[in-house]
């Protein structure tokens, strides 16, 4: 595979692509990115990915990239250019480079790093069958709802799930479910959905704001509160959404099945209008 790929203003083959070993996003983790999908060759959420990155930097004091006007363009320029037709564009902006210092520097042009993903995701193989997760203790830092690079600690507990045999994690941070390693966290229990409330502690999904609104568009009772791993076990039905995921059944939780260990209607019932939904408002 040769993708073209987007870094700092030019469309180069990946192979070609290069960003400085003193690049800022390399040393410090001082970067911040975003993921927008791809379905049928059109971008869904993109405004709502937007604004989150907008949010990200002015959170870290980061200046935008001198693309920043033309992200829309470039999105479409790499779908075209890689005939993606299902999948994602990744991309990344850092405080640029500069000399390792802990000092943010005065005058560092901002990096901007862009590349194409393809992968099924009407079709993943979860979205039938349903995924186990593990809880494990939630040792990021305070700031989750800026989407920063520093993903050390959910790759690791993504292979402590792997380890155990399933397929993620969830977790868990004074008794209560945060959020899933790279997705937010949900239970339903008597046709109630619940899953924790916006503050510092998750990353507020571009997924979850649509789902929540859809949800409440069926007449669906949401309800944003904290929930623990027992409580979780003992719902009728679970699940994970992101942007690569969209709405994915969750059907174990640390080896107990929740109903009969398969996904239930609600979830279903919740991607597929999310898919219709997307689907329409794809650009
Ligand atoms: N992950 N929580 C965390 C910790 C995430 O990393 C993500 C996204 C989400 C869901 O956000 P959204 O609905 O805006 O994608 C929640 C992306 C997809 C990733 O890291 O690949």
């Amino acid at each position: 595979m040769n993708r073209t790929v987007f870094v700092n203003g030019e469309y180069l083959p990946e192979d070609q692509a290069t960003v400085s070993i003193f690049d800022r996003g390399f040393l410090m983790a001082d970067a911040v990115y975003e993921v927008v999908s791809v379905l049928d060759g059109k971008l869904l959420e993109f405004s709502g990915h937007l604004k989150r990155l907008e949010r990200s930097l002015s959170e870290l004091d980061m200046d935008k990239p001198k693309d920043f006007n033309n992200l829309l363009d470039i999105h479409r320029e790499l779908v075209a250019r890689n005939n993606v037709q299902e999948g994602g564009i990744y991309l990344q902006i850092s405080r640029g480079v500069a000399d390792r210092d802990f000092i943010y520097p005065k005058d560092a042009e901002p990096t901007l790093v862009m590349f194409s993903q393809e992968r099924p995701i009407i079709e993943a193989p979860a979205a039938k069958n349903g995924m186990k997760v593990i809880s494990v203790e939630d040792q990021r830092w305070g700031r989750r709802d800026i989407k920063t690079v520093q993903l050390l600690y959910p790759s690791m507990a993504k292979m402590m799930a792997k380890t155990a045999g399933v397929d993620d994690a969830w977790l868990v941070e004074d008794g209560f479910v945060t959020e899933g390693t790279s997705n937010n966290a949900y239970i339903i229990k008597d046709g109630k959905i619940i899953t924790r409330s916006l503050s510092h502690d998750i990353l507020h999904g571009i997924t979850r704001a649509s789902i929540l609104r859809y949800a409440a568009e069926a007449q669906m009772v949401v309800e944003e509160r904290n929930f623990t791993i027992s409580e979780a076990q003992d719902a009728d039905e679970a699940f994970i959404s992101s942007a690569s995921a969209f709405v994915t059944p969750v059907v174990e939780i640390d080896g107990a099945k929740l109903g009969d260990g398969t996904p239930g209607l609600v979830v279903k019932r919740l991607r597929e209008i999310y898919i219709e939904e997307s689907r329409k408002s794809a650009i």
